[in-house]
């Protein structure tokens, strides 16, 4: 389990300020929504935290190292305890479930050895375990090409369980599934957290999602958090200060 904490963190980019002196604490074993309009910066958050951007001012611990300072092996090895899944789910789509699951391993197996598939026996069975945990036993050498998208965002969710993750990002996971398929990979997310004791942060587009399977909510405009609270906290009140005069 490991804690997420930003603090006073700040990101530029060309255009202007995506994310403005923000602070925010993802307590371990929680889940947290992050929603606000577009362009809020709710992305821009999720990519600082796992390393994918550097902040350029404050700190963005995770599990005690900072984000925004840390190089080579300690920032890898933080980056391994940090899973991120995408809207558009981002599997290599010519390749089977089991395998994509596999590259999960591939920063702890090396690259040489991932690109002859030697992985070896311990980790594919460890891969078929986790694709059965999220449902898709049976599907293991189905190509993700042919996979549903709610199986699609299974297996990464399984990918990234395969990397040794504590914490899991989600960016918009559920935004291009139907309903049904959207529950399924919510619940799998709660889950996670409740048995795993996953850190669950989601941005959403949907409040109605970030209300029921949430913890914690977090409200992002233009950059900054203009609220933080429980589901139960967030008014109508609060949504106009988050959302504007946008239609919630
Ligand atoms: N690589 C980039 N280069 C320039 N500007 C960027 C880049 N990434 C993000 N931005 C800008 O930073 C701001 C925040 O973007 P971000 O993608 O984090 O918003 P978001 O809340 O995720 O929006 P959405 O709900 O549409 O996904 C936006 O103004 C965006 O244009
Ligand atoms: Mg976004």
């Amino acid at each position: 389990m490991i804690e997420i904490r930003l603090e006073n963190v700040t990101k530029y980019y060309s255009g202007g300020t995506a994310l403005d002196r923000v602070s925010a604490v993802f307590p371990a074993g929680s889940f947290t929504a992050v929603i606000g309009p577009s362009g809020a910066g709710k992305s821009t958050l999720l990519r600082c935290i796992n390393g994918m951007d550097r902040a350029d001012a404050g700190r963005v611990l995770a599990g005690g190292v900072d984000m925004a300072a840390a190089r080579g092996s300690v920032l890898r090895e933080a980056q391994r305890r940090i899973g991120t899944i995408w809207q558009d789910f981002c599997l290599v789509e010519q390749s089977t479930a089991l395998d994509n699951v596999l590259n999960g391993a591939l920063a702890e197996v090396g690259f040489w050895r991932a690109l002859f598939g030697a992985f070896g026996r311990v980790r594919t069975e460890r891969a078929r375990s986790l694709l059965t945990r999220v449902g898709l036993s049976g599907k293991e050498l189905q190509r993700a090409a042919s996979l549903s998208g709610g199986e699609k965002q299974r297996c990464a969710i399984a990918r990234a369980l395969m990397q040794g993750c504590e914490a899991l990002l989600a960016d918009e996971p559920v935004a291009s599934l139907d309903p049904v398929h959207a529950e399924n990979v919510l619940s799998l997310l709660k889950r996670l957290q409740r048995e795993e004791g996953a850190t669950v942060i989601m941005n959403s587009h949907s409040v109605d999602q970030a209300r029921r399977y949430a913890d914690f909510i977090v409200g992002l405009r233009e950059g900054h958090v203009v609220f933080t609270g429980t589901p139960e906290a967030l008014t109508s009140g609060t949504l106009k200060t988050i959302y504007g005069d946008e239609v919630a």
